[in-house]
């Protein structure tokens, strides 16, 4: 049986426990909900890889309570990189840095660098202070799918494989981490997520790079990921209700996701907004995506947002959600 667990002490002693037993606790982020396992234990995370469906060679993040763990994780930290954490966490960023020695292979996909984050999730901070120790942690959907922002959907996506949930409210950034490499020089962005580019390149002085071909893993970064299993497409605002029309002709039941749209009088299906801004329409993007994908329609039509840099973060995960190609 899964349990979810309001915060309280004697939750978070449990799900310390269980991780110091190598076993696996879902657990909230302000980005999304995380699938917890013990760091430095190797075994707790091949269990998360297992759980996960997720290749072995993709690696998967450490979570740390305060930054003072920081050299005990990564080495040879440039300046840039502790510019960043000084300014952005805890908080929503994710660090790419040479990896130190004790840290398990299994965690880093046998990479020489290891992924660092520092949440900001009150619960979170206590699940990390507690426990006392990293803990690996990839979003908690089955891999490729919608990643969740509410303990119930994490209870969705592994009913009783998953026995502890601690639940912490919808997380309030609602899409995962920006991940910045330090590995190569200059920053590189591997994924754009809760703090933007624009944010970055205040601190940094320059954008971050885009990521190139030789780039490490990121399994964020497959054209299809972040995936509804109901056919999904990008749509022109202007475009909406003639796609509607079409499909409805042919039968199919369509639900919206609406941002700057407004329902038609001869819409018949779901009809969701979100939005206007690209921080709020985030926080709910993959809440209104499974609400979408359990409400038995043929095709989800998903207006699609500006392309203006603020919402580079949201149109990555859009385009993703609707690639088709390889599924
Ligand atoms: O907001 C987030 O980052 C959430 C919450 C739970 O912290 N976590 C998350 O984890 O999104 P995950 O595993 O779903 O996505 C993390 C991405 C993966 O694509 C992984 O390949 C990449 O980060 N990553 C992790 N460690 C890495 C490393 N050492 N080098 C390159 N990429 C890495
Ligand atoms: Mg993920």
């Amino acid at each position: 049986m899964t349990t979810i667990r309001a915060p309280s002490t004697d939750a978070v002693a449990l799900a310390v426990q269980r991780l110091r037993a190598g076993e696996l606790v879902g657990f909230p982020t302000e980005t999304v909900y995380g699938l917890g396992a013990d760091a430095a234990n190797a075994q707790a995370v091949v269990k998360l890889f297992a759980i996960k469906g997720r290749p072995a060679n993709h690696p998967v993040i450490v979570h740390l309570a305060s930054t003072a763990d920081l050299d005990r994780w990564a080495r040879r930290i440039p300046p840039a990189a502790r510019l960043l954490i000084e300014k952005f966490t805890p908080g929503p960023l994710t660090l790419i840095l040479p990896k130190s020695v004790h840290v398990p292979d299994v965690v880093t996909g046998g990479q020489g660098k290891v992924g660092l984050r520092f949440p900001s999730h009150k619960l979170a901070q206590r699940l990390l202070r507690e426990f006392g120790g990293g803990i690996a942690a990839p979003s908690a959907n089955r891999f490729g799918r919608v990643s969740p922002t509410t303990a119930q959907h994490v209870a969705d996506e592994f009913g009783d494989e998953l026995p502890l949930i601690l639940d912490g409210g919808p997380c309030d950034v609602g899409i995962e981490s920006t991940i910045i490499d330090f590995t190569r020089g200059a920053a590189v962005l591997l994924r754009p997520g809760g703090v933007s580019t624009t944010q970055l390149a205040e601190v940094l002085g320059y954008a971050p790079l885009p990521q190139t071909a030789r780039s490490p893993r990121v399994s964020g970064g497959l054209p299809s990921h972040y995936a509804p299993k109901t056919e999904t497409q990008l749509v022109k605002p202007f475009a909406i209700a003639q796609a509607y029309r079409t499909a409805a002709r042919a039968g199919r039941r369509v639900g919206v996701l609406a941002r700057s749209a407004v329902r038609f009088d001869d819409f018949k299906g779901v009809w969701r907004q979100a939005g206007p801004e690209w921080s709020s329409y985030a926080r709910v993007l993959y809440a209104e995506l499974r609400l979408l994908d359990a409400a038995g329609m043929d095709l989800i039509l998903v207006e699609e947002p500006p392309a203006a840099v603020d919402w580079l973060a949201v149109n990555d995960r859009l385009t993703r959600a609707t690639h088709r190609e390889q599924r």
